[in-house]
């Protein structure tokens, strides 16, 4: 469990503060794995290395399994910190050890004995799926290898907590779903509570059961998965969930996009639509209510939980009066209905 109290951070560097966090409040559930997402600059970073107080915020409270981290002398601070594990984007392994060495490594500066090691660190090779390449060294492993060893390194420990900094960053899409995949794997397995960060909204989507959203240093989201996405309250929110669906065209149709209108072109529409709405039959509403002509051009609809959003592409024909009126309907029911230029009726014909 993790709680963070009126946590604030500045830096300060070259006589200018910069506010890297401005009071924030978080909730962490037990055995939850909670995602913040943000821009590059949001304080991800900063925030992730104020749990474990890698970083000292300048004001409020650090509360980690019931213990309060900010009111702990040094040395207690430090026992504390062995029961929260951290993993990295670049993995930071010791390349002159092996797999199974960086593994034991936080054992042996704990004061465990061989065999007390090797109690704890045999079922985590098991686990992450390395038991073939315990006697390897970091540089014959590839990203997602390393990214297990350096798992299994934070989890020796038994930590209550793991805090993930972008740990899936550097990965190519496949690889980062079974790192997730293993993520979850541990929290069923082990309780463990993890808080991770990401600029994707892929990750979040995958593995999370809560969601913040940072920005500029504020908690500006903060939500349970299904309902985020069902009811993002900012605009930001919004961005960022529709980041992870294709909404350009593709180069065959958008090289002859127009910015304006003539006699010979037709609108192109970029219809958003979020849950509440997704199950409107919002196609055949432009064209029977609204005598609008309709030839879909790219569409994805997606799944988050019970959940169904998507991003459609239409080239439209009609009154410019009934596209005004259809746009207003799509506005009205809550669908993100924008004019992204004007297609030539010789590419998208209509009759
Ligand atoms: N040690 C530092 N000294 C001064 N300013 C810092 C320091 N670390 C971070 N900052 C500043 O604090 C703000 C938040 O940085 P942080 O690294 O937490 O962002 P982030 O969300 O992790 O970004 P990224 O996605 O690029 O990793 C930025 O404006 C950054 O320049
Ligand atoms: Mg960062």
């Amino acid at each position: 469990m993790i709680i963070l109290r009126n946590i604030s951070k500045a830096y300060h560097a070259q006589a200018k503060s910069i506010e890297a966090l401005r009071d924030i409040n978080l909730h962490v559930a037990p055995g939850e794995i909670f995602g913040i997402i943000g821009k590059s600059g949001a304080g991800k970073s900063t925030l992730i290395r104020c749990v474990n107080l890698l970083e000292k915020p300048t004001q409020g409270q650090v509360i980690v399994h019931g213990e309060e981290l900010t009111a702990l002398p040094l040395a207690d601070l430090r026992k504390a910190r062995r029961k929260i594990g951290m993993i990295f984007q670049y993995f930071n392994l010791l390349s002159t050890r092996t797999v199974y060495d960086n593994i034991a490594f936080p054992l042996e500066l704990a004061g465990l004995k061989k065999s007390a090691r090797a109690a704890i660190i045999d079922p985590l090779l098991e686990l992450t799926g390395l038991s073939d390449k315990k006697n390897a060294f970091p540089a014959q492993l590839s990203g997602g290898q390393k990214q297990r060893v350096a798992i299994a390194r934070a989890l020796a420990p038994q930590p209550h907590v793991l805090l993930c900094d972008e740990a899936t960053s550097a990965l190519d899409p496949e690889t980062t779903h079974s790192i997730l995949q293993l993520l979850k794997n541990i929290r069923d397995r082990m309780n463990v509570t993890i808080l991770l960060i990401t600029h994707e909204m892929s990750v979040i989507k995958a593995c999370c059961d809560r969601v913040g959203i940072l920005e500029q240093g504020h908690l500006i989201e903060d939500n349970e998965v299904g309902e985020f996405f069902a009811y993002p309250k900012t605009e930001i929110a919004k961005n960022f969930i529709f980041s992870s669906l294709p909404q350009t065209l593709p180069p065959a149709i958008s090289q002859y996009l127009l910015p304006t209108a003539t006699s010979d072109t037709h609108p192109v529409l970029r219809l958003r639509f979020l849950p509440d709405t997704a199950t409107q039959p919002i196609i055949s509403q432009l064209i029977n209510q609204f005598g609008l002509g309709i030839n879909i051009l790219q569409g994805n609809v997606e799944y988050v939980k019970k959940h169904a959003m998507g991003v459609m592409l239409v080239a439209v024909s009609g009154e410019k009066n009934a596209l005004h009126s259809g746009m207003q309907h799509l506005k009205n029911i809550g669908v993100d209905a924008e004019v992204i230029g004007h297609v030539p009726n010789d590419i998208i014909p209509f009759t």
